[in-house]
């Protein structure tokens, strides 16, 4: 499917169809830019498991991408993404053009603040305005009951699930754990630029925060500040890598936490979040410590 009317007409003539014959039907949505990996395909299980309807959407957003960033050169592979879609029994792809989704310069934007002015929003200035914003439309051409998003940008759920909140979408936001490689590093379309050397050093993001977790479930106090430069210091080890942040937080409200906090000991979730570049390749990872 291209067109945006048709998407919305092909929703909701389902959902007709079924109410005419006393059913409901539940819709599920997952929205991802392509290049898709086991990690989307845990998303789109999840929503064939839950929903009769799933709907994928492909789109590389270029709103969400800051000037100097790598919406040109954005991996794109449509037909083996139709592939995975297939096999993983998706209902409906939908896969529209820049101009299908922006016929004209948008004048509206969707911008949830403070859960942006840290971690990626701080150093992708716009990117989540341009996340919001791609994530309501589709929201809104869709109805989905259900959407799913994976761990993997944790930012992006607390950002998101928030946007459903203050403007009451009617959707349950569904979050998925990040799928990583064997040796443990996550899925990202943008693996694919990590030159071999790179992909060795990068197992540095999930080994690291692998690493911290246990310190964790040890029996010595660990605060904030200790935790990121041990992670900190474990990542400057690796010559390639350049870091851009390496954060300990409150999820999902992104507050800071206290400088003495034991974080053994905290009555919310805790995320570390890391960001690192290989090169121009930006990763991403993280770990959320549940506070049980
Ligand atoms: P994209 O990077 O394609 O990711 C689509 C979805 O797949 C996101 O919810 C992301 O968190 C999830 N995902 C990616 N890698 C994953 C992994 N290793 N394990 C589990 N889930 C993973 O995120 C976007 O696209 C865009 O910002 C989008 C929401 C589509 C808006 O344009």
């Amino acid at each position: 499917i291209g067109e945006v009317q048709v998407l919305r007409e092909s929703v909701r003539q389902e959902r007709n169809a079924a109410m005419r014959q006393g059913r409901e039907i539940s819709v599920g949505l997952v929205p991802t830019m392509g290049f898709l990996h086991e990690g989307h395909a845990s998303l789109l299980r999840e929503a064939r498991a839950k929903n009769d309807l799933v709907v994928l959407s492909i789109f590389v957003n270029p709103i969400q991408f800051g000037p100097n960033e790598d919406f040109e050169r954005y991996p794109r592979n449509e037909q083996s993404d139709l592939a995975l879609a297939e096999r993983e029994g998706v209902d409906i792809v939908f896969i529209p053009s820049v101009v299908e989704m922006y016929p004209k310069p948008a004048k509206t934007r969707i911008v949830v603040s403070e859960l942006t002015s840290s971690l990626c929003g701080a150093s992708r200035p716009g990117h989540f305005d341009g996340v919001t914003t791609v994530v309501s439309k589709l929201f809104h051409l869709v109805a989905p009951d259900y959407a799913y998003f994976g761990m993997k940008d944790a930012q992006q759920i607390a950002v998101i699930q928030q946007m459903v909140e203050d403007l009451n979408f009617d959707v349950t936001i569904e979050a998925c754990p990040i799928v990583r490689e064997e040796d443990g590093l996550a899925l990202s379309s943008r693996n694919v630029y990590l030159s071999s050397e790179d992909r060795k050093q990068a197992l540095i993001l999930s080994d690291s925060l692998q690493q911290v977790q246990h310190d964790l479930q040890g029996d010595q106090k660990v605060t904030a500040t200790e935790l990121v430069e041990r992670v900190t210091g474990l990542i400057r080890s690796k010559p390639l890598a350049n870091i851009d942040y390496v954060q300990v937080l409150e999820f999902p409200t992104l507050n800071e936490i206290g400088r003495d906090v034991d974080l053994r000991h905290v009555e919310h979730d805790v995320i570390v979040a890391v960001a690192v570049k290989f090169g121009t390749t930006r990763l991403i990872d993280n770990v959320v410590i549940s506070s049980k």
